[in-house]
């Protein structure tokens, strides 16, 4: 027995010794390399000395250099030592060397309503930032989603500042927790895409406070972001790159923010003006901020050296507190292809994956029970990871929906693949129009000259003009033709082209296209009726903005858009997924969306469903889109969002009941466009515009013509609408069905509390389903005693919550001062109103089964 005892005893030594030793020794030495990671180190009076004393050894051309973008990044400066600090862009990945993961995108995340998992998000990110030695990730995007047509509604998180501010912070945390500044843009009121740098958002400071700015304030406050980007557009007539309001009495003023201002990419359009209200750095190279422009303009007394001094404090401070100086920003140990990575844009995606419809229970479908699935639309394959711009990113391997529901049910199942739709390039040369067309190609851009004509087989016209920019000429394209219908019925007319360019299609001379689009350069369609045989004339009048046209025209018949093969699988499954939305092209940066669906989907739907009752539709998007011609006739609904790399997954495990739907909108999702609170103000006031008149550095002089955008909407943002005028829109903010149910009870709020103290407000909420599940609890607080108009409820605290079923669990949430303020400008304050509040708790902004008074004395 006891030599037994020995010999255990030594082989466990030996054991130790030689296999686990080693072990333990890598690990430790993976946790010293990541502790490497180094998170920023607060400011210290022998930093803030060392940063001076840096600025001191520069001449002021040194200076203005290094306010101004270059090689990398920012501009290095071997003579104090500083190298030159590398950017990629974020937020939903590190895009800008190479292949990476792609992340789920924004409104992803904040539909998980998970800050734990967005901070593990924002730690991969920051890693995958190391492992290319970026030192600035440009990211998070923090605007607010004030209008479903917004192109880039994707990037952000949501309508509602409270769920962006605690998304923002815990992104920022995560990243700048790896020694990766986070950038948080675009600073501010930036809610639309269209001019986007001439637009003026026009709005007032209790809109701006209550509803633009507070997850700004959050990221600097609560976050300690330590990069902050200003966006395009004006705000109250001002660029926000030298916006005094926003940059130096807020931002820098009222927040305290210590770090870098840094202007978004060519968003300046002045040297002075930006050197003295607060910009730091110009983006991505010194296009005014230069030697050539502010030497003069400091030697002339309009700006003063100290103004550059505090900027390249600012950016010198930043690379002290970061380490920049003494160690690499290229950590070998961070993968650049991350298999825990991949696991974390999964949850990511499993997360945020929103049912909001399911009739009679078909989902989750059961695998046993089916032979055959169709997989049917232009958003099946290839995966679509994000939208356009420049937040999009090269994935290593992503998971399309096709191939993700292929992966789940192996080889046993058949899975039938078809786009639906065709190519809209063979959309436009397909169309049959009748008698040639002739198209006057006219030197001037008023369709007067000579012109050149030609006859074209179709209208689809791409080309560059060669002649370089020097010899380029005005050029105005107008085509004449006819289109004979065969069958009577729905006739679809797509017109393609840039958004800034000017188009209008005449059909029997009444104006069917706007002369400017402000929906990008995806085809858009207008719905035509014709009878049978019927020929009508088509005009169409093309002017290109620049030196590329732009333009194709063709017109179909709505049945013969969906393929024969689609219908036939359709038929002949047990199930459909049709999966369509938005993409890179049609939702973006640069340009505003549709609220209908690309061109065609409403229509592969409607065929979908008519050939198999058990359709289902996943929605790719940023947020809602007009379901009005289809909803009744599908089966189930998935918002998915932009899902990032692991989406097919995802998207399969929900069908499938491997993952319980937890998403819940992070975003209203309107009935149409009319009805959406942003709608009478998206638009420019008509007859508002201004012309700004600017000299380029080069001597050239510049129109830009600034376009008011009214916030007439004020408060009224999404769900704070819908409240607060009784009404109801499709699906409500915070609303998302489940595979089980759950119910609330046992609310407690002190009936009376002092103003300005935390309240306690607790609740009981069981999963009363048979499965296991999650739900997001919300809380709204309602202040009917105010002394001035306030949103009729206001999401001011939540938490997700996991249940067994029949679990149930207490949750606590408190809530600060500001969860009863509101901004009161003349006293320029949040202030609180004692008096009657109502606290509501529920599963959506507009299923609050749970409420109680409380008095603030
Ligand atoms: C975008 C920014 C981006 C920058 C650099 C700009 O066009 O608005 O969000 O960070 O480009 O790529």
């Amino acid at each position: 027995m006891k030599n037994l005892q020995k010999l255990t005893t030594a082989s466990l030594f030996a054991f130790v010794y030689t296999l686990l030793l080693p072990v333990l020794l890598a690990c430790a030495l993976v946790t010293a390399v990541r502790s490497a990671a180094q998170a920023p180190v607060p400011d210290s009076p022998a930093l803030e000395a060392k940063a001076r004393a840096m600025v001191a050894r520069l001449t002021l051309e040194q200076k203005i250099e290094m306010i101004g973008g270059a090689e990398c990044g920012t501009h290095s400066m071997p003579s104090i030592g500083l190298p030159c600090f590398r950017m990629s862009d974020g937020p939903v990945g590190v895009r800008t060397f190479g292949p990476t993961t792609a992340y789920p995108a924004g409104v992803s995340l904040a539909a998980t309503w998970n800050p734990e998992l967005m901070r593990r998000e924002g730690e991969d990110l920051g890693k995958d930032a190391r492992a290319r030695g970026v030192h600035f990730l440009l990211g998070p995007g923090v605007n607010i989603a004030r209008s479903p047509r917004t192109g880039r509604n994707f990037e952000y998180f949501s309508e509602d500042p409270y769920l962006t501010s605690v998304m923002d912070v815990a992104y920022i945390q995560g990243v700048q927790s790896q020694g990766v500044i986070a950038t948080v843009k675009h600073y501010a009121i930036n809610n639309q895409e269209f001019n986007r740098h001439n637009a003026s958002s026009d709005a007032d400071e209790r809109t701006m406070r209550e509803i633009y700015l507070p997850a700004f304030e959050a990221a600097v406050i609560k976050g300690h972001v330590d990069a902050v980007m200003n966006s395009y557009n004006q705000v109250n007539g001002v660029h926000a790159t030298q916006n005094d309001f926003l940059n130096l009495k807020v931002l820098k003023g009222e927040w305290g923010f210590k770090g870098i201002l840094m202007s978004d990419w060519d968003a300046t359009y002045d040297a002075v003006g930006p050197a003295n209200n607060g910009l730091d750095l110009e983006m991505p190279s010194p296009k005014f901020m230069n030697v050539q422009n502010l030497v003069p303009a400091v030697h002339a007394g309009l700006v003063k050296e100290s103004t550059l001094d505090d900027k390249v404090l600012r950016i010198i401070r930043t690379a002290l507190r970061y380490g920049f100086l003494d160690r690499p920003q290229f950590d070998p140990s961070d993968s650049t292809y991350s298999v825990s990575d991949r696991a974390v844009a999964l949850e990511g995606a499993l997360e945020s994956i929103t049912l909001l419809k399911n009739q009679g229970h078909l989902l989750p479908l059961d695998p046993a029970k089916i032979k055959t699935i169709a997989v049917i639309g232009p958003n099946a394959y290839p995966a679509v990871t994000g939208g356009g711009g420049s937040s999009l990113t090269t994935a290593f391997e992503p998971v399309s929906t096709v191939t993700g529901i292929a992966n789940l049910l192996g080889p046993r199942v058949s899975v039938l693949y078809n786009r639906g739709l065709p190519e809209s390039v063979d959309f436009f040369q397909q169309t049959n129009w009748a008698g040639g067309i002739k198209a006057e190609t006219f030197p001037s851009s008023d369709f007067t000259g000579t012109p050149i004509i030609s006859s074209p087989r179709f209208i689809a016209d791409w080309r560059p003009d060669t002649r370089g920019p020097e010899q380029q000429t005005p050029r105005s394209i107008r085509y004449t033709t006819a289109f004979k219908s065969g069958k009577a019925g729905k006739y679809l007319l797509l017109a393609a082209g840039a958004n800034e360019d000017v188009r209008k299609v005449f059909v029997d001379g009444k104006q069917l296209v706007a002369d400017r689009l402000i929906d990008g350069h995806t085809p858009q369609a207008w719905p035509l009726d014709l009878s049978e045989g019927q020929t009508v004339n088509v005009v169409a009048e093309y002017l290109p903005h620049d030196s590329v046209n732009h333009f194709a025209l063709g017109i179909a018949y709505e049945p013969d858009l969906i393929s024969a093969d689609a219908r036939q699988m359709a038929a002949a499954a047990d199930v459909v997924v049709v999966a369509v939305g938005f993409e890179r092209y049609s939702e973006g940066e640069g340009h505003d969306r549709t609220f209908t669906l690309p061109w065609g989907e409403d229509v592969l739907i409607e065929a979908m469903a008519a050939a198999n009752p058990h359709t289902i539709v996943t929605v790719t998007g940023g947020v809602g889109t007009d379901t009005r011609r289809w909803l009744s006739k599908v089966a189930a609904l998935l918002q998915i969002y932009y899902p990032g790399q692991e989406g097919g997954t995802a998207v399969a495990d929900v069908l499938f009941g491997k993952q319980n739907p937890e998403g819940k909108l992070p975003v209203t999702f309107d009935n149409s466009w009319t009805d959406s609170a942003s709608y009478p103000y998206f638009y420019p006031v008509k007859g508002a515009d201004t012309s700004l008149h600017v000299t380029e550095t080069d001597g050239h002089k510049v129109d830009y013509v600034i376009e008011h955008i009214n916030y007439g909407d004020r408060l009224m943002v999404g769900y704070r609408y819908w409240t607060t005028t009784g009404k109801h829109p499709l699906y409500p903010f915070g609303f998302g069905l489940s595979y089980t149910t759950f119910s609330f009870s046992n609310l407690k709020v002190p009936t009376e509390a002092a103003s300005g103290s935390t309240v306690e407000v607790s609740f009981d909420v069981t999963n009363t389903g048979k499965v296991a599940g999650a739900e997001v609890t919300q809380l709204y607080v309602s202040d009917p005693s105010a002394k001035i108009d306030r949103p009729e409820r206001e999401l001011k605290g939540f938490e997700k919550v996991r249940l067994a079923p029949g679990e149930t669990k207490h949750v606590t949430l408190n809530l600060d001062a500001r969860a009863f303020s509101y901004w009161d400008t003349p006293a320029h304050k949040w202030t609180i109103d004692p008096g009657k509040f109502v606290i509501r708790v529920g599963d959506s902004s507009e299923d609050t089964p749970l409420h109680a008074d409380l008095t603030l004395n």
